[in-house]
């Protein structure tokens, strides 16, 4: 169902990868919805995955930028001001890498150098974006920003490994930048927290598909997919939440305010009868 809630904005979408990436299902909700935005992923990313259908199917052109260099935001930013025909009105930033979980290093033995890769691509790079966007003046005023992000910022996940600490990292850049592009160009700028969602980042967590049938069973709405989080970034995106900002937002179907459900609990009392 489509509201036209979107109609007339202009933004920059990053991290769609394949049909199942959060950004790619974002992207095509805010077609539907009248948005008009720049696709724009890593060129490694472009290479691995198939972003030139979902730029075909949504009239939208795509550019490459490494999300760590000041240089392609820069450049980013400016082509996508002349292709769209103006200031932007909404940013999706939907990146996230560990080098460590990638190569199953455990939270106790990192590669420091991994560590730093994996905090500039999954955290850093949020500030630059924002740093570019803000310096070239090129966000609309009543503008908003989005970054995806994870509730192992707040509490233990073991095996999601040092993401968790980039997490915390992105979502604090969230509240102190928001802070300055609130007052100094009426932008907001939020997180989305989101249940676990079966995409290639997702799945590259180690037990994931324990973890996701976990994160079901303990949410009384079950677990939020990557459509609905598309469609709670266009409520976000949309003037329905302007007064919105500096929040770090669970989307996660209620898991982050469960102690224990009933399905848990059955579970656990059927292990110990074994
Ligand atoms: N899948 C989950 O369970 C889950 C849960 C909560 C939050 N998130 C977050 O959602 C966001 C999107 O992830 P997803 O689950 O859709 O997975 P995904 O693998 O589809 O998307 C991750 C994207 O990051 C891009 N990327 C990696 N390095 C980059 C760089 N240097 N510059 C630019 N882009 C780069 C990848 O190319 C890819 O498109 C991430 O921030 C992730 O941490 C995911």
């Amino acid at each position: 169902m489509s509201y036209n809630l979107l109609k007339g904005k202009r933004g920059i979408i990053f991290g769609a990868l394949d049909e199942n990436s959060i950004a790619w299902k974002t992207a095509e909700r805010v077609h539907e919805e009248g948005g008009i935005f720049v696709l724009s992923n890593a060129p490694i990313g472009m290479r691995m995955g198939n972003i030139d259908q979902l730029a075909a199917k949504t009239g939208s052109q795509i550019i490459p930028a490494d999300a760590t260099s000041e240089e392609d935001l820069q450049n980013l930013i400016e082509k996508s001001m002349e292709i769209l025909g103006g200031k932007i009105d909404f940013v999706l930033h939907s990146i996230g890498m560990s080098v460590n979980v990638r190569k199953g290093k455990a939270y106790t033995d990192q590669k420091y150098d991994w560590t730093q890769k994996g905090t500039d691509v999954s955290a850093m790079s949020f500030h630059k974006v924002m740093q570019t966007l803000y310096k070239n003046e090129a966000m609309n005023e009543w503008g908003s920003i989005v970054a995806l992000t994870y509730m192992a910022a707040q509490r233990v996940f073991p095996d999601y490994n040092d993401m968790a600490d980039n997490k915390a990292y992105l979502e604090s850049v969230a509240r102190s930048f928001g802070y300055f592009f609130g007052r100094d160009h009426k932008v907001r700028v939020n997180t989305i927290s989101q249940s676990p969602t079966a995409t290639t980042a997702g799945q590259g967590v180690k037990g994931f598909d324990g973890f996701i049938n976990y994160a079901e069973k303990m949410s009384p709405l079950g677990n939020a997919s990557a459509l609905d989080c598309a469609n709670y970034t266009v409520s976000l995106f949309s003037d329905l939440t302007r007064k919105v900002t500096l929040q770090n937002l669970f989307h996660d179907g209620g898991f982050s305010n469960m102690g224990v459900s009933d399905a848990v609990m059955e579970a656990f009392e059927k292990g110990q009868d074994k």
